[in-house]
């Protein structure tokens, strides 16, 4: 049995959404201490609702398979429903990911969360 998915090969080799949003409303970033490997997240919202996801990813070709996936399940997303996106729900979408590489669908999970809270952050009237 191959050790990655095809899904993960295809986002990993074509990665979506890579890049920045300039005027973002939210910016993530996470790290992984152990393997060091990077991913930032940003966000275009609009009444409570993602029209926009890029990352940057420096790290292993599961981060970037998960934070194209990542970003795609969430574009179109109300914030809300984004917010509870779980890295088994990336790992899942990816067709799944070898054990001991779950750990960088986590960071996508994270680089989410992160964004979402400096939108909050800036935004504290949205947050209920
Ligand atoms: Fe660290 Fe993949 S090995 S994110």
């Amino acid at each position: 049995m191959a050790l990655y998915s095809e899904k993960v090969m295809e986002h990993f080799r074509n990665p979506r959404n890579v890049g920045v949003i300039e005027d973002a409303d939210g910016i993530g970033e996470v790290g992984n201490a152990k393997c060091g490997d990077i991913m930032r997240m940003y966000l275009k919202i609009e009444n409570d609702v993602i029209l926009d996801a890029k990352f940057e990813t420096f790290g292993c070709g599961s981060a970037i398979a998960s934070s194209s996936m990542a970003t795609e399940l969430i574009k179109g997303k109300p914030v809300a429903e984004a917010m509870k996106l779980t890295n088994k729900a990336v790992a899942e979408a990816l067709d799944g990911l070898p054990a001991y590489k779950l750990h960088c669908s986590v960071l996508a999970e994270e680089a989410i969360q992160s964004a979402l809270n400096d939108y909050y952050q800036k935004h504290p009237e949205k947050k209920s």
